[in-house]
């Protein structure tokens, strides 16, 4: 049988026996604990954990997932064994309360032996150390006695969340090859490979490592396609079944190197991370320096690399998914349908780390011999990192095979360093206040409801040097000890106003910036000024309205991306100024004009249903049961503010926002286009601008 009829033969076998089946979801999860789809169960966890009605007793399916990030991360074994990928299919079959351990079984056995025509001698069973039910069961069926193990046969998808024992179905290869029982010390060692694990999902798993009983009883299975065809094609790599060989072959087409036992594992990792490169960004995935971004990003060079290894320079994977297209588009349409759109990604990433690649191997090549233990240093390792794009796991990759390792601490402390350095590199003289380490935080804490408060000057600058008094039109900043003004920061350019005292504006301030937790004042005087002088900042309430519109209509913008695009779309910068906006999201491509449209269209409705815009303080636990959004690698403190603008937005922000959506008047988005790989930029005028 061909690896794509196994998936066929598999489905046609549990719809023949009253499964409905389903085509796989996507490999990105609608799950904050996964990065990826990692296990035929993930789309069905609501459901096994009870919180989810089924839409069928029984379904079946053959599930796209990777594991290549957290718990589940098979990345750095592909291509130094012929069982691990970071892309594969998971053949399932669930039972949501209906069928338990019995039938599953029985089910398993009869596919393997009967439809698959597996020798049944060669087929090894385990069960967990409690389960005698289905251990009972075994021998019944089959005469079989399983091997009983603890850790191996219990399942969990993540800490917490549904699990239970299992028991997992091994082939024997034989004799002729090393290796040990499943549970024995070389178990890993290739003779018996796990093909198929059933899982009976009865409890779930608390924080606290607590075990509910769940309230029905459900089955999950699932058993790695790649291994199947490898068994019933009688060879005992995976890589040796025929859809790997065909990609194999245009991997030589491409790269015009023929496949020797020597070049073998570049083979393997380069077949490999076109499948997982190739699916995950037809799923929506784009390459980027953050989460599972940045695992696609990671993996699609480790690739470039093995090509560098056969010689090859430049565009690889982009070359191959046609092949992929070819082997795998019958099963899933979405390669075809999305080829434009993950060519443009794929070759975007593939031309800007081609040249680094090359000059960052001449950097690691002409460093090796320096070394004079077998260790790589770790500021040679981020020097790679940072001006070559290398990323850590890839370096370590290439210095692998020569038995090398690299300073990680070193590396670290690289990373930080330059951190520091770039925070200390800020335009202005926001260095200069930093070093004024002795000025407490300024108190804005009536900045989201500005009333008429009395301040006290505590500093001025003025050319570079802090003074304690200054004349009338002299340019300066001024550090007060409470204020009312909202100084610039995540995005939003600060208030403007006047500063008054005795009810007579002395200071015309321009913008209120930030450096750590003061608020700093710029502008011009009118009068003269003085360290100790009492002060009122009076927020100009014109730019404020217009600069709060800006914001609550960024976060309908992202809403509307989300809605129009998909849910995948993530902020990636913006900046929101006096009635308008530049908002940076993840995109792989140009929006259409009706797109386009469509966003802008729906914005507007929101803007005309004049929803109300709630502005609230909560923990950042409360935060998150309601679904707030945040931003990625953004730290938040234990008390966060979260902004909901009626049923359709509701994220974490600490900027200042209007009451009623209404009062944004009317948006419109001027241009759209790309800032770099995967990212593009919208500006959009609202209020009286855009009308
Ligand atoms: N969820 C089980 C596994 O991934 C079937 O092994």
């Amino acid at each position: 049988m061909t690896y794509n009829e196994i998936r066929k033969v598999f489905l046609d076998y549990f719809a023949a026996h009253g499964h409905t089946i389903v085509p796989s979801a996507s490999l990105i999860p609608n799950d904050p604990t996964l990065l990826f789809t990692v296990a035929g169960m993930v789309p069905w966890k609501g459901i096994l954990q009870g919180t989810e009605q089924p839409f069928a007793p029984r379904v079946a399916d053959v599930q796209k997932c990777i594991r290549a990030g957290g718990k589940h991360n098979d990345l750095d074994q592909v291509g130094y064994d012929g069982r691990h990928h970071t892309f594969f299919e998971m053949l399932g079959n669930w039972s949501f309360g209906d069928y338990f351990k019995h039938q599953a079984i029985e089910m398993s056995w009869e596919l393997l032996t009967k439809v698959f025509g597996l020798d049944p001698n060669r087929i090894i069973v385990t069960t967990h150390t409690s389960d005698d039910e289905a251990t009972a069961i075994w021998k019944k069926i089959t005469g079989k006695d399983a091997i009983r193990l603890d850790k191996d046969n219990w399942w969990s998808a993540g800490d917490t969340g549904p699990c239970g024992p299992c028991t997992e179905m091994h082939y024997d290869f034989g004799p002729e090859f090393a290796g040990g029982l499943p549970g024995s010390a070389d178990e890993d060692g290739g003779r018996y490979v796990e093909i198929w694990n059933d899982v009976f999902m009865q409890y779930d798993r608390d924080a606290n490592g607590n075990l509910t009983p769940l309230p029905k009883q459900n089955v999950d299975t699932g058993a790695g396609l790649e291994r199947v065809a490898a068994i019933m094609q009688g060879v005992h790599d995976n890589y040796d079944t025929d859809l790997f060989q065909h990609l194999m072959t245009a991997v030589s087409d491409v790269t015009g190197v023929s496949r020797t036992d020597e070049n073998t594992p570049s083979f393997k990792v380069i077949t490999d991370h076109l499948r997982a490169v190739g699916f995950a960004i037809a799923d929506g995935v784009i390459p980027s320096n953050t989460d599972r971004g940045y695992v696609i990003r990671r993996i699609l060079r480790r690739a470039m690399r093995h090509g560098q290894i056969l010689g090859h320079r430049g565009a690889l994977l982009s070359r191959l998914y046609p092949a992929l297209i070819t082997e795998m588009g019958d099963a899933y349409p979405e390669l075809a349908r999305n080829e434009k759109h993950v060519l443009e990604i794929i070759e975007n990433e593939e031309n800007a780390f081609a040249d680094m690649l090359q000059n960052g191997m001449k950097l690691l090549d002409a460093e090796l011999p320096k070394l004079n233990n077998k260790i790589l240093p770790g500021d040679v390792a981020f020097k790679l990192f940072d001006t070559y794009g290398f990323p850590l796991d890839l370096t370590q990759m290439i210095l692998r095979d020569r038995g090398i390792d690299v300073d990680t601490a070193g590396f670290d402390a690289a990373m930080r360093e330059q951190k520091e350095r770039s925070r200390a590199d800020t335009k202005g003289t926001r260095v200069l206040w930093e070093s004024q380490t002795q000025l407490n935080a300024t108190d804005d804490a009536a900045k989201y409801a500005p009333s008429d408060i009395t301040a006290t000057v505590v500093s001025i600058l003025r050319d570079g040097e802090f003074v304690t008094s200054a004349d009338a039109n002299d340019t300066v900043e001024i550090a007060l000890d409470k204020t009312t003004f909202y100084g610039t920061q995540g995005g939003q350019t600060g208030d403007s106003g006047t500063l008054c005292r005795d009810g007579a504006p002395i200071m015309t301030v321009t913008e209120a910036a930030r450096a750590n937790n003061i608020v700093i004042h710029k502008g011009t005087l009118t009068a003269p000024i003085a360290v100790g002088d009492i002060v009122t900042p009076v927020v100009n309430a014109t730019v404020r309205q217009q600069t709060a519109r800006a914001h609550t209509a960024t976060h309908l913008l992202q809403a509307a991306l989300r809605t129009v695009l998909n849910e995948d779309v993530e902020q990636r910068g913006s900046k929101v100024s006096p009635d308008s906006v530049r908002f940076d999201f993840s995109f792989g491509r140009a929006m259409t004009p009706d797109e386009k449209q469509a966003v802008e269209d729906l914005v507007n409705k929101w803007i005309a249903a004049d929803m109300p815009v709630a502005h609230e303080e909560m923990s950042i636990d409360a935060a998150k049961e309601r679904g707030a959004m945040a931003l990625f690698g953004e730290k938040y403190g234990d008390t966060v503010r979260v902004i909901t603008a009626g049923d359709v937005s509701c994220e974490l922000c600490g900027g200042t926002h209007i009451d009623r959506t209404g009062e944004i008047i009317r948006a419109k988005i001027n241009k759209e286009k790309s800032i770099s790989s995967g990212i593009r930029r919208i500006t959009m005028s609202v209020g009286t601008l855009a009308e």
